[in-house]
């Protein structure tokens, strides 16, 4: 795997302490993730009944796994119980391409939880893509998607506001680098997919989840083969699920505070605390100057006006 790393196109990022990130599949994707993805493409076999999660990082992937791991358990766990409440969604719902032991080992065991990843849909086993498994797809508006991840990332490799200069790292996501190539590109995989197959995919707003969360929480619920009944409804199911899930309730656990997702030990280990920021809508509006905003407005009309999805 390392000598088939030097034969990729490299990209140096200069405003991540010159973090490198490579090319593969025509998407811009770092170490981590690139190793995890041959290894998903060369190894994993989706089950019929599988349910993928997929998004983009920053995209709302930590409350999708949330509050699916929560459906999925509802009749096994308590509320007060759940594994939610001391363990963190990121080790409730493994991703594919960073810890594909674990994915095989729940389908072994036919535990029924969903898989997650942020691999683009043409980058994905070809057996996700051939099989009847289902994929929920998570989107969020761009600007809030960039700020997230600027954060992220500058946080990860440890460098202060004063030296990541947002504007670079705003450049370098136009032009389709991060940690998981062009945003426009992964959204337009799964958008184009799901019109030849509209029944293999949901797809969730972020800020439509925010604004409504019952209705979205039942259509997922609905989708991934766990309808929530009358009586639960009538029970306070749903309202307990979305309350537990809640960026209120999950950040300020102390597992979200304090607890570490190690991924791979030799480049880089996950504070929980780092998937929990402001979860705010419109936080972009504290960075982007007019320039940046139509900038991106003009990106995100010319890739994506195409899906009809709004982004901004
Ligand atoms: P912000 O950086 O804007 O606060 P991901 O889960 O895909 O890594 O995305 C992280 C973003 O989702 C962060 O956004 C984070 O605060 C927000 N988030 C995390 N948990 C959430 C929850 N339970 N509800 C809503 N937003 C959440």
């Amino acid at each position: 795997m390392e000598d088939m790393l030097k034969t990729f196109p490299q990209h140096v990022c200069s405003w991540l302490k010159g973090a490198i990130v490579y090319k593969y599949q025509d998407v811009w994707l770092n170490e981590v993730f690139l190793k995890g993805t041959i290894l998903a493409q060369q190894r994993f076999k989706a089950h019929p009944n599988d349910v993928f999660l997929c998004s983009f990082p920053k995209g709302g992937t930590t409350w999708l796994k949330a509050l699916a791991f929560a459906i999925i358990t509802r009749e096994t766990f308590d509320i007060s119980t759940n594994p939610l409440l001391s363990t963190s969604p990121h080790h409730c719902i493994p991703f594919l391409e960073k810890e594909l032991a674990e994915v095989e080992e729940n389908q072994k065991n036919s535990c029924s939880l969903p898989i997650a990843t942020h691999m683009h849909y043409h980058c994905l086993p070809d057996s996700v893509v051939t099989s009847n498994c289902k994929i929920v797809y998570i989107y969020r508006n761009m600007k809030d998607v960039i700020v997230s991840y600027y954060h992220f990332v500058r946080k990860l490799n440890k460098i202060p506001m004063e030296d990541a200069p947002f504007e670079d790292a705003l450049d370098e996501f136009c032009n389709g680098v991060s940690w998981y190539g062009a945003y426009w590109d992964h959204i337009l995989g799964y958008w184009q997919a799901s019109l030849s197959r509209p029944e293999k995919f949901l797809f969730l707003k972020y800020e439509d989840m925010k604004k409504d969360p019952k209705s979205n929480v039942k259509r997922l619920a609905e989708f991934i083969g766990r309808p929530f009944t009358i009586e639960e409804e009538n029970e306070g199911v749903i309202d307990n699920i979305i309350k537990m899930c809640s960026f209120e309730n999950l950040s300020n656990l102390e597992v979200n505070k304090c607890g570490t997702k190690l991924h791979d030990e030799k480049v880089y280990t996950v504070e929980n605390h780092l998937f929990f920021r402001l979860a705010k809508d419109g936080d972009w509006k504290n960075y982007f100057s007019h320039e940046m905003i139509e900038k991106i407005d003009k990106l995100i009309d010319e890739k994506l006006g195409v899906t009809g999805l709004v982004l901004k």
